[in-house]
Parts: C-alpha cells; sequence; structure tokens
C-alpha cells in the first residue's frame, strides 16, 4: 500500500512507492526525465534497480552520476548539459544529500545564469532565484538526512572554493519518495549512524530556542519512531515496516529542524571535516555528553520549561516512563549501546590538542546559535575533553 501525505511537500509512502512516482510521471505527459545519482548508488544497485522500475512505468531516463560526495559547481554544469541535451521534463535525484543537492541546483542553473556562488545565501543570494525551475523529485536511499524536503542545496562552488548554502522555498521538491524496498540492503552500522542522525533532527529541532508548537510536534513524532524503529531495522534488516518508520522519521525530523538546530551538530561538523567520521556517527558519540555536561555545568541556565523537555524526551524510551529530567543522558547512552554504537573521539583518532581546533570551528558553525542554553567557545572545548 502507497500512501500520499502532503506535508511539508508531497510524499509518497510505502514499499512499491517508486514504481508509483513512475506511473504518475507518465502518466502526466512528457516522459524524459535525468536521474541524478552517485557511484556508491550505482555500485549497490540501486541506481539500476529505479532506473529499470521507473522506465517500466513508460519513462525515459538520463542516467547522471557523476557526483562527487562534497558535490562540486562542475557536478552541476555537468548535470545541466545532460539535462538540456535530453530536453528533459524534470530531474530524479536518487541516493543521499549529495545527489539531491546536485539535482537543485541543476534545476537552479537550467533556468538561471551562473555561477553558483550569485546564489550565495549568506550574501542574500536567494534574491537571484526568480525563474520558475524543472521539478525535482526525490528518492532518498538512507533514512537520517532528510533532504528529500529540503529546501537548500549545499555545493562548492568554483570561484570561492567553499561549501556554499544555497536557500530558496522553490527549491523544495515536488515530491519525496519514501520507499523502504531501497533501504533494507544498508548495513546495520549505516542503519545506525543515519538514524542517530534523524533522531539528532529531532532532538536538536525540539530543545531548540524559539516558539513553534507545529515543529515541536514533528520533532516529538520522529524522536518516537526512531526509538521504536532504529532497533528494528539494525537487528533485522529487512524489516520493511521498521524501514519504512525510519524513512518517515529522517523526512519528519528534516521538517522540524525549520525550528533550528544545537550545540551537537555545531560539535559534530569538524568531526567529520577532519577525521571522516560520519554525520551521523559524530552526532551520537557527542549527544550523551553534550546533554550532561549542560545539565551538570550550566544547570542555573535551565528554564523549567527546558527541563520539562528533558523530561519528555527521556520518557519516550522504553521503561523509562516515570524518568527525570537528568536521566536523558543515559537514556540516550542505553539506546546508543542497543543500536550498536559504542565508539569514543579517542579511538576515532581525536586527540586532546587538537581540541582547540575543534572547538573554535564548532563556535564557528551556526547551529549552536539557537542551542537552547548559549554556549561559549570554552563551554564547547570542554565538552569535547569529556567526550573524549
Ligand atoms: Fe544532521
Amino acid at each position: 500500500m502507497v500512501f500520499q501525505y502532503n506535508y511539508p511537500t508531497t510524499i509518497l509512502y510505502g514499499p512499491g512507492a517508486v514504481a508509483e512516482l513512475g506511473k504518475r510521471l507518465a502518466a502526466a505527459g512528457d516522459p524524459r526525465f535525468v536521474l541524478v545519482t552517485d557511484a556508491g548508488v550505482v555500485k549497490a544497485g540501486l541506481a539500476e534497480r529505479v532506473g529499470r522500475a521507473l522506465v517500466a512505468a513508460g519513462l525515459q531516463i538520463e542516467p547522471f552520476a557523476d557526483v562527487h560526495a562534497n558535490p562540486v559547481e562542475e557536478d552541476v554544469e555537468r548535470g545541466v548539459a545532460a539535462f538540456r541535451a535530453v530536453g528533459a521534463a524534470g530531474l530524479i535525484a536518487l541516493g543521499g544529500g549529495s545527489p539531491m543537492d546536485v539535482a537543485k541546483a541543476i534545476a537552479v542553473l537550467a533556468t538561471h545564469d551562473g555561477p553558483l556562488s550569485r546564489f550565495d545565501d549568506s550574501r542574500g543570494g536567494d534574491r537571484h532565484i526568480t525563474q520558475p525551475m524543472p521539478p525535482v523529485y526525490a528518492i532518498p536511499t538512507t533514512a537520517g538526512t532528510g533532504s528529500e524536503v529540503g529546501r537548500s542545496s549545499v555545493i562548492i562552488t568554483r570561484d570561492t572554493g567553499v561549501k556554499t548554502v544555497i536557500f530558496h522555498p522553490s527549491l523544495m521538491p515536488r515530491m519525496a519518495v519514501l520507499d523502504p524496498e531501497l533501504t533494507v540492503g544498508l548495513p546495520a552500522s549505516l542503519t545506525a549512524a543515519t538514524g542517530f542522525d534523524a533522531f539528532t533532527h529531532g532532538l536538536e529541532a525540539y530543545l531548540a530556542k524559539g516558539f513553534h508548537p507545529m515543529a515541536d510536534a514533528v520533532a516529538m513524532g520522529c524522536m518516537e519512531l526512531v526509538v521504536d524503529a532504529l532497533p528494528r531495522a539494525v537487528a533485522r534488516g529487512d524489516d520493511i515496516e521498521a524501514r519504512g518508520r525510519m524513512l518517515l522519521a529522517a523526512s519528519m525530523g528534516a521538517t522540524a529542524f525549520q525550528k533550528g538546530l544545537g550545540v551537537i551538530h555545531s560539535l559534530a561538523h569538524p568531526l567529520s571535516t577532519h577525521y571522516g567520521i560520519h554525520h551521523g556517527l559524530a552526532n551520537a558519540m557527542l549527544m550523551p555528553t553534550a546533554l550532561e555536561w549542560q545539565l551538570e555545568e550550566k544547570a542555573d541556565a535551565f528554564t523549567d520549561d527546558l527541563r520539562e523537555r528533558y523530561q519528555r524526551v527521556a520518557r519516550l524510551f522504553r521503561g523509562r516512563e516515570k524518568a527525570r529530567p537528568g536521566d536523558l543522558p543515559e537514556a540516550v547512552r542505553a539506546f546508543r549501546l542497543r543500536v550498536g554504537i559504542e565508539d569514543t573521539l579517542a579511538e576515532r583518532g581525536v586527540k586532546r590538542e587538537d581540541i582547540p581546533r575543534l572547538a573554535r570551528e564548532a563556535y564557528a558553525d551556526p547551529c549552536h546559535s539557537l542551542n537552547p542554553i548559549p554556549l561559549l567557545e570554552s563551554d564547547l572545548a570542554s565538552i569535547y575533553e569529556r567526550a573524549l
């Protein structure tokens, strides 16, 4: 059974959702689409499988897999050329964040002049996005980032050489296609790491500063799904129901973090840059310590509302219906262990002498600006110290 939701964009959910997408696009008329993916997705056999399903539904598919793990502007330009060569009606993005970011940027450059740095969000570049763009249909192959419901794209632009965020409401994919048959082959460790990213989005959005009861409700729903489904998806990769719940949780986490994120993401980002630690794993490694450190060292800064939020999250975990705010770090630690995450920062190559630089970069990262408790660079250093 395939379900359709229309929040925050149209979502097709359920086993067989990919075939349903193919049917709907074929019925809409123009059958030519570029399938934007990457080498990993091709290697896993998913590009071929999805391509075949879409062709069987009557579409003409031009595969495009020339996408770097950290996408660069050249990837986008080659994609625009492929898009124009076939006169495509739209883009189908298949994979994790990278193919989705590239597909969105191809859509921008298909109807706007470059270079991409013109659209840099930190310089108000969204004002240059003025033309209608070809539609992007997003099919995630992991359950974590939630980019399929995101309105931004991150590309390393040629003239600046840095990761540049392009943000515009019309970058939201026309449709997100959550088909759990595509994630059953994901290894347990990657399932756990990506799933923890989704959980971190839910947690940090729920705790973030600001008044946003809608985001709060979606964030709680996201965490509830992860707590139930992630251990099942890790234990049995072919549990289709659990896989589907995790895909929904990932989309919900990314929907909720429109409200904001927090210090865990700021601390996690430099760990991926310098040690190649998977983003979701980095979040998982830091989460209990970051929560505990704030409870102990910043007790005075906790409002009643924030304590209540810690308690509500702690009570989501099995057997912790009577948990108190201070129980949250331990509840997360136990859950992390349950899904097989035991890594420490030291085991992953982080050394004490690296901490000042990591703390400097984490402090420069914008995510923690909405952390419920304001933190200094020295605070971030001492969270890293404790997490070693
Ligand atoms: Fe994340």
